[in-house]
């Protein structure tokens, strides 16, 4: 409930004025957040990797309507992909990117919002890595899949995100799992009505153990979403289920939270990914991260009464 609130009161301009422009708001963004440039994301790169750890990149920003500002998404993350193959980051895979496709155009144009995706995996693949596409809130999920079916012919690798909160989702990942498809599933940060999504936490994880069980019984690479210790321990008992191998899936992880357990998944030998943001545009995702747990809320709002 709480959650649901502070998800619809984020889109009035005050709200947001009042958060973007606390001085207590940094400390928290940088808990969440790599820095505002591509030389910060490429410096967490550099750490997460040295202590063994895969990462994605996202350029922050959403809901773009405007070409210009679309194509300088792209152009950042080309630029970012660049700076990552220089540095010896992107081989294999060990760092890629995730692209938001409201961020490149989809709501003014899916044609559009498609070219510059196409675009982005073009200087990926160039740069030996891989492109994830977010997933956001429903009205962007059925274009989004459809980009993602459109391009696969030619960027097989390109992944997408299920998010298990939505009713639909359980049908999309019977019908990715088959495809050798590079899915993330996740539980879904966005609020949506329950005609199209369950709203109740424990209706939402039982969706996502049953996703995990059609995409780790399936023929592609399921990524694995999620900082909640018993869908990660089904993972790995799925894992030896199934038989699948280490290097077959993943495990993925949001910058800043449970870092010891990102450490310690990759210690054991699994692939485990940090998710990175960067950039300036960071109030829709710390709004996003502040809903998930009241416990960071609270922390925020008495940080802010404490200091104004
Ligand atoms: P849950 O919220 O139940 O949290 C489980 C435990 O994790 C908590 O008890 C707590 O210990 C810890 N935790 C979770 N959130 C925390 C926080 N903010 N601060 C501190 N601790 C926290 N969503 C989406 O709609 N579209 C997308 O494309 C993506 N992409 C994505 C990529 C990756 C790599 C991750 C990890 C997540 C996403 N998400 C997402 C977000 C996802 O949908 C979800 O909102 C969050 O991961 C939180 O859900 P959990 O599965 O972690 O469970």
């Amino acid at each position: 409930m709480l959650r649901r609130t502070l998800l619809a009161a984020s889109r009035s301009p005050r709200l947001r004025q009042l958060i973007v422009s606390a001085p207590q708001t940094r400390s928290i963004v940088e808990s969440y957040v790599a820095g505002e440039t591509a030389d910060d994301a490429v410096r967490v790169t550099r750490a997460l990797r040295a202590a063994g750890l895969l990462v994605t990149l996202d350029y922050l920003g959403e809901d773009t309507t405007d070409e210009a500002q679309a194509a300088a998404v792209v152009d950042e993350y080309v630029k970012l992909l660049a700076k990552l193959s220089a540095d010896g980051l992107t081989h294999g895979g060990a760092a890629e990117v995730s692209v938001k496709p409201t961020a490149v155009g989809l709501t003014l144009d899916a044609a559009l919002a498609r070219e510059n995706i196409a675009q982005i995996a073009a200087a990926a693949r160039e740069a030996g890595t891989t492109v994830t596409l977010d997933a956001e809130h429903y009205e962007a999920i059925e274009p989004t899949l459809r980009i993602a079916a459109g391009l696969r012919n030619e960027f097989p690798d390109l992944g997408c995100v299920i998010q298990a909160c939505l009713r639909r989702s359980a049908a999309d990942c019977q019908s990715l799992a088959g495809h050798g498809t590079r899915v993330r599933l996740c539980k879904g940060a966005y609020s949506e009505p329950d005609t199209v999504a369950y709203r109740a936490r424990g209706d939402v994880d039982l969706a996502y153990a049953r996703c995990l069980k059609v995409l780790m019984n399936g023929s592609g690479y399921p990524m694995m979403a999620t900082h909640d210790p018993r869908l990660i321990e089904i993972t790995g008992s799925l894992a030896m289920l199934t038989g699948r191998s280490e290097d077959s899936f993943e495990y993925q992880m949001l910058y800043g939270i449970r870092p010891g357990e990102q450490r310690r998944l990759a210690n054991t030998g699994a692939r485990m990914r940090v998710y990175v943001p960067y950039g300036g545009d960071w109030y829709g995702y710390l709004v996003r991260r502040l809903a998930e747990r009241p416990r960071n809320l609270a922390f925020f709002v008495r940080s802010l009464r404490s200091k104004n």
